[in-house]
């Protein structure tokens, strides 16, 4: 194991990602984020500089920090933020995982203005799958908005409509995109300008890539394909999957995909497509400026052959007789079985429009507000102080009632139905864990008559999953990883509206804990 040691410093820069001039906030000065790069097992070192005016913290998207739980990320839960002008040092080991993952802020809607960045982790395990491409390419896939989140949010949150999130713009790849200038007037205050590019992968005839397809936006699924060629779908989040073959496949908020292209076509460019789906975007008379969200795949050893960006052809792209990924297939290519449950819990997904007409988002009947004080150094001071606040199973009464958390004092086995009452998708995302997949639908609710018979064998495993409108899901997790770990939609939008609950796991082991005193010390500013 090796120490890496990275350096990112968070700061605010003017920036037109699709010609569109507006204030970023980026990595290193770079959108999207440099590539943080390791093998499992070894120890990475990051120091990150808040030049913001504003706090800010790192979450580690799908790492399980085992014994750091500290080094989550989490505002509100396992840290008090950055302040303006800080620094902190994320300390954590690689233990036990490899595979594709990202990283963004995790300090209110912050990673939507370009906090992200791709990070992953190799194995030994890896080599077995290597051997079925020749290169590895990671594209970034993402929403994007041309005004600050900040500045959206609040009309979000005071709309007094339910589900009205802000509109996207535009998407990204590899953040950037064609726009189109005309689309704005020349007095709607935005700058554009009329330069904007799309990404282009130059690839080799005859040869396989592996594209790790990362979905860094704040709120739009994207249908993903690439004309002309089929998808093998190797990789979900950092589950490797038995191969499956598909023409498109669906990818929400913060969901990773591997898949392999074989380039075995002739003509220079074909189109790279993320549709952007719109079909849950609440306001009709707010069409997304340019859902048209391309890049080219361009061979370098053919006859030049150009693509017209004007007339892209949607229509049959989207008819075509294709298959499409049915998530609900994927199979872990390294198979573990579900171990029995000693406890299930059930929680109710909804939206609400609140007194004074402010809408919210409901877990049962709370909405998260993050605490001053996280929740993670409150009850490592409440486990020192009083064993027994935390000793049953299940709701902690020791938090405000703006906290939902699921207390499990000791290792068990948790199933969380999770039942949505409202009518869009949510990309669900636990941190800390992968979960089982036990069961899930789109429609009705869990038919709890055939909880004894749900399949144990080797099922799907990832950290985001999509609940479908109206929908609901059975997870499961082995209880063995201590901490505060946040479960919640990772639509920006709503999690900043409170839909958010967390576990606290293995009171045992926490009681041991001691803050370090350099995460303690972020709490007094
Ligand atoms: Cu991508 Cu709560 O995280």
């Amino acid at each position: 194991p090796t120490t890496r040691v990275y350096n990112l410093t968070v700061s605010e820069i003017q920036a037109a990602p699709d010609g569109v001039v507006r204030t970023l906030l980026v990595f290193n000065g770079q959108f999207p984020g440099p590539l943080i790069e390791a093998n499992r097992g070894d120890r990475l070192l990051i120091n990150v500089t808040n030049t913001l005016q504003n706090a800010t913290t790192v979450h580690w998207h799908g790492l399980y920090q085992n014994g750091t739980n500290w080094m989550d990320g989490t505002s509100g839960v396992t840290q008090c933020p950055i302040p303006p002008g800080k620094s902190f040092l994320y300390n954590f080991t690689l233990e036990n995982q490899y595979g594709t993952y990202w990283y963004h802020s995790h300090f209110q809607t912050q990673y939507s203005d370009g906090l992200v960045g791709p990070l992953i982790i190799h194995a030994p395990d890896e080599a077995s799958i290597r051997v079925g491409y020749d290169f590895d390419q990671i594209i970034l896939l993402s929403d994007w908005y041309h005004d600050l989140s900040a500045s959206l949010l609040p009309g979000y949150l005071a709309s007094g409509n339910e589900n009205l999130e802000p509109v996207p713009d535009n998407g990204l790849i590899q953040g950037t995109n064609y726009f189109n200038c005309s689309s704005y007037d020349p007095d709607s205050g935005y700058i554009c300008q009329d330069n904007s590019t799309q990404a282009s992968f130059v690839v080799s005839q005859n040869k396989r890539y592996r594209f790790r397809l990362i979905n860094t936006g704040s709120f739009g699924e994207f249908q993903f394909s690439v004309d002309n060629h089929t998808l093998t779908v190797i990789e979900a989040d950092s589950t490797l999957v038995e191969p499956v073959t598909v023409h498109r496949l669906p990818i929400h908020i913060a969901q990773r995909y591997s898949v392999i292209i074989h380039t075995n076509q002739t003509a220079t460019n074909y189109w790279i497509r993320a549709w952007l789906n719109t079909f849950c975007f609440g306001d009709d008379n707010l069409p997304v400026l340019n859902p048209n969200v391309l890049a080219l795949l361009t061979y370098t050893n053919t006859t030049y052959e150009p693509l017209d960006t004007e007339s892209v052809d949607w229509t049959t792209a989207l008819e075509l007789q294709c298959q499409d990924l049915n998530v609900t297939e994927l199979v872990p290519l390294v198979a573990e079985d579900a171990p029995s449950p000693d406890q299930a819990f059930r929680i109710d997904v909804s939206f609400q429009i609140h007194d004074y007409a402010i809408d919210l988002a409901y877990i049962n009947s709370t909405t998260w507000v993050p605490l001053t004080v996280p929740t993670l150094n409150q009850a490592i001071t409440g486990l020192h102080a009083d064993n027994a606040t935390f000793n049953n199973l299940g709701l902690s009464t020791a938090f405000p009632s703006s906290q939902f958390i699921i207390t499990v004092p000791e290792l068990q086995v948790i199933d969380l139905l999770i039942n949505s009452l409202d009518e869009g998708a949510h990309p669900f995302h636990l941190h800390g864990y992968q979960f089982w997949i036990m069961a899930d639908g789109s429609s009705g609710d869990f038919d709890w008559s055939t909880y004894e018979s749900l399949n144990i064998t080797n099922p799907m495993r990832r950290d985001t999953m999509t609940i479908d409108a109206y929908g609901w899901a059975m997870i499961r997790i082995r209880a063995d990883n201590p901490g505060l770990w946040a479960l919640h939609c990772h639509i920006a939008w709503h999690m900043e509206a409170g839909l958010l609950m967390q576990f606290q796991i293995r009171n045992d082991l926490m009681k041991e804990w001691t803050l370090p005193s350099d995460v303690a010390a972020l709490c007094n500013g």
